[in-house]
This record gives C-alpha cells, sequence and structure tokens, in this order.
C-alpha cells in the first residue's frame, strides 16, 4: 500500500465519515452544479460517497472513481440503504485520478474536497488532468477545490522540523462506541510544496482507558492560485470561474480554491 493511502485505509475509513464533514455548503453546490450540468457526471476521489450520493438522489447520474478499496465498501454499504432508482444512477470504479478508463463522456468531472491535493508532482497533477480532459465531453466542465495555502502557516515554524503536537479533533466511534481522540503534527515541505500531517488516533473506552492506539498520514501538494490557473490553462482548460467558497463569493487570499473550467477544443 502506497503510505499516503493508510488514511483511507482498514480502520480510517470507517473512522473518515466521523469527522470528515467536508466545507460548508460544498454538497449543495455539487448537487446544483450537477444538476446544471446533466447526466452523466463523474466524482474523481469519490470516498465514501459524501458528494456522489446527493448527487444520485437528485436524479443525476454519476460515476465514482477512488483509488482506496475500503473507502468504495464503505461508499457499497452505503448505496445498499438506497431506493432502487438511486442506486441504478450510481457505477462505483476503483481506479486512479491518474490512469483511470471509463468508456463513456461525461457532462462534468468534479474532484471536491481538496482531492487534488492527493497528487504530490506537478507531473501527476498534469496526467490526472490529461485524464479528465479525455473523459470529459467537447465543452464538458472540470469543477475542483484546493485550499489556498498560507505563507504565515508555511513559514511559521521552519526553524523546527514540525508544529508541536497538538489535540485536532474527536469523536465517538459509531461501531465501538468509544470515544476517538486524534492528535496531529505537521511538516512543511516548501521544496517539494508537501505537508505532511501525521496523525495519531487514540480509541479511549467509557473509563477514559485507551484500548488502541494507530497511526496514519495525510501527505497533501499545495497550489498556489497562479500555479493552478497555469495547470489548467495548460492543460486544455479555459477558466470560467475562481469560487473563494461554496456559496460563490470571490476568491480571497488563505481561503479555499474552487475552481471551474472548461474544456476547451
Ligand atoms: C478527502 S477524501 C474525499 C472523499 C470525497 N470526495 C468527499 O468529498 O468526502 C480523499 C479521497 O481521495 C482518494 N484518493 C487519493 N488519491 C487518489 C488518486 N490518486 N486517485 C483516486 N483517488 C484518490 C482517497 O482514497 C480518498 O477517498
Amino acid at each position: 500500500m502506497n503510505p499516503q493511502d493508510s488514511l483511507y485505509s482498514d480502520r480510517f475509513a470507517r473512522y473518515y465519515d466521523q469527522y470528515s464533514t467536508g466545507l460548508d455548503g460544498d454538497v449543495k453546490f455539487y448537487v446544483e452544479e450537477a444538476s446544471r450540468a446533466g447526466s452523466p457526471v463523474m466524482e474523481l476521489a469519490c470516498g465514501t460517497g459524501r458528494v456522489l450520493i446527493p448527487i444520485a438522489q437528485s436524479g443525476v447520474e454519476i460515476v465514482g472513481v477512488d483509488r482506496s478499496k475500503d473507502m468504495l465498501s464503505t461508499a457499497r454499504e452505503k448505496l445498499a440503504l438506497l431506493d432502487g432508482d438511486t442506486r441504478e444512477r450510481i457505477e462505483l470504479v476503483h481506479g486512479d485520478m491518474r490512469s483511470f478508463y471509463v468508456d463513456r463522456k461525461f457532462k462534468l468531472i468534479m474532484i471536491p474536497y481538496r482531492s487534488f491535493c492527493h497528487l504530490l508532482t506537478a507531473a501527476d497533477q498534469r496526467t490526472a488532468l490529461e485524464r479528465v480532459h479525455m473523459h470529459l465531453e467537447s465543452d464538458g466542465l472540470l469543477i475542483l477545490n484546493l485550499f489556498d495555502p498560507r505563507l504565515d502557516l508555511l513559514i511559521a515554524d521552519q526553524s523546527y522540523p514540525e508544529t508541536p503536537l497538538r489535540k485536532h479533533l474527536e469523536f465517538d466511534d459509531a461501531v465501538s462506541g468509544n470515544r476517538v481522540v486524534v492528535w496531529a503534527t505537521r511538516t512543511y515541505d516548501l521544496q517539494r510544496q508537501v505537508l505532511t500531517e501525521d496523525r495519531i488516533f487514540e480509541e479511549l473506552d467509557g473509563s477514559g482507558k485507551m484500548v488502541s492506539r494507530s497511526y496514519s498520514d495525510l501527505v497533501l501538494r499545495y497550489t498556489f492560485r497562479y500555479e493552478m490557473e497555469h495547470l489548467l490553462e495548460l492543460s486544455g482548460f479555459q477558466i470560467e470561474a475562481l469560487y473563494g467558497d461554496f456559496q460563490r463569493r470571490p476568491f480571497r487570499y488563505g481561503g479555499e480554491q474552487v475552481w471551474v473550467a472548461r474544456r476547451r477544443g
């Protein structure tokens, strides 16, 4: 297994839905965009279906691609609870953003929740955008979201190898009923534009005794606004909008980058 996939495997795939609630208004935004574009649409890095299922429920056919078998199996468990018509609108494909092939063209391909940041080099980003281009109808749309890197955070702790370990979040695990406390520390590699967040998940029973401790890394490449703009243009896309959030407000430094780009040619 690729070490950067650990966060989306085994118990971490089960935990995912319990703490990953998305970005303010993102599901509504993607449902609106998918309804406007019409069937079929595709979600790359669809995970457990947080965005994909509401799109299918809104009446749009959707193909979801993800490289984690465990995230896809959680998605399949959720699909089994849906009504038959909604389920029929969904296809899940195990594949990588950089190499997937589906024998259909799409009106819209989206990469929500900063998943494009999992591509750690410019070459991987270009390869994924080529795949998107190849799978879009001639005037199809690409929508993707990144976080906008904040320079103060990037340089704040450069004299230390890592930021201090801090409590990141906590939640009650629906399966075991245990409290899960997540600790995290970050390293910023300015040379590669990669941040690594080492996470420690501690599960505590009802008496507060630790019953398990597990480790996983979140590894993300951050991409600056004009870097992304050039990347999209060089990959055959015309930029239609850059929003700063999912309420379609203008882009602002340090917030979100929400790109809407149309396939050229
Ligand atoms: C933050 S989750 C997003 C899941 C879902 N889109 C959502 O909004 O909740 C990131 C997902 O990206 C997937 N992923 C990471 N790298 C990938 C790649 N190269 N190709 C396909 N999926 C990838 C992971 O397996 C994980 O399911």
